[in-house]
């Protein structure tokens, strides 16, 4: 395989997926596209549109009519809703909380599904980031990567992250918090977080994140050289 390569890394929260997808992405001279942003910016438009988050048509309606762009580069963070630079309020609170909710809307998962299939067409190499891109958006994905931590060392980065940014640590709190989201997310009805059967998991519990890198730039490596296709 010489050609442009499409990887899929997908996984739950907090085991670096984000890190690793842009190193691995600028290591291989690639497009990195997080998925996670565009559910993100809908949401964004859902709340400064005042529609109620349990009002799964009027939430639908909002993602059909709004017009967002994704930057491409693994060394920026630029997303625009409109003509406006969004990229740091999709990651404030107010979208971090409502944004499960809006993601589980299957309607707006349809229409985000169909965008990420045309911004990853195979026609350049990319790296594809978020939950259900080696099960849902490209199950043709050359390399598909499952990214996990233990739950206990996914709670422990996020209570660092925490007492960083200067909040109280509660470690036995965050871990809760963990596996609560593990199992709504595992399973919800639409798009359940679950490895593709044909994924290759990592368990990034005991590896720094350059050991991460440097292991998936191996994997895609040897796909390259073994030349299969899918
Ligand atoms: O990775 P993140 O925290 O930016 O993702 C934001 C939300 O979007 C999170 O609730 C998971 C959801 N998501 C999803 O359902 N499917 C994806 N492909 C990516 C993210």
């Amino acid at each position: 395989m010489s050609g442009p390569v499409t990887i899929a890394v997908d996984g739950p929260a907090g085991t670096g997926k984000s890190s690793v997808s842009r190193g691995l992405a600028r290591r291989l001279h690639a497009r990195y596209l997080d998925t996670g942003a565009m559910y993100r910016i809908v949401t964004l438009a859902v709340l400064r549109s005042g529609t109620d988050l349990e009002d799964v048509d009027g939430v639908a309606e909002v993602a059909a009519q709004v017009d967002f762009t994704v930057g491409f580069d693994p060394d920026e963070d630029l997303y625009f809703l409109g003509a406006e630079d969004v990229s740091s309020e999709i990651r404030g609170d107010a979208v971090t909380k409502a944004v499960s909710a809006v993601s589980a809307v299957p309607d707006v998962r349809t229409l985000l599904v169909a965008r990420q299939r045309e911004l990853a067409d195979g026609s350049v190499t990319v790296v594809v980031e978020g939950r259900d891109i080696g099960t849902v958006v490209l199950p043709d994905a050359d390399v598909k990567i499952f990214l996990t931590a233990s739950a206990e060392e996914r709670a422990r980065r996020r209570n660092d992250q925490n007492v960083a940014a200067g909040q109280p640590g509660d470690y036995e709190a965050v871990l809760a918090d963990v596996r609560r989201r593990d199992h709504l997310d595992s399973t919800r009805a639409v798009s359940p977080l679950r490895a593709a059967d044909d994924a290759i998991v990592v368990d990034s519990s005991d590896m720094s994140e350059a050991e991460v890198v440097a292991h998936l730039l191996d994997l895609v490596e040897q796909r390259q050289r073994t030349g299969a296709s899918r």
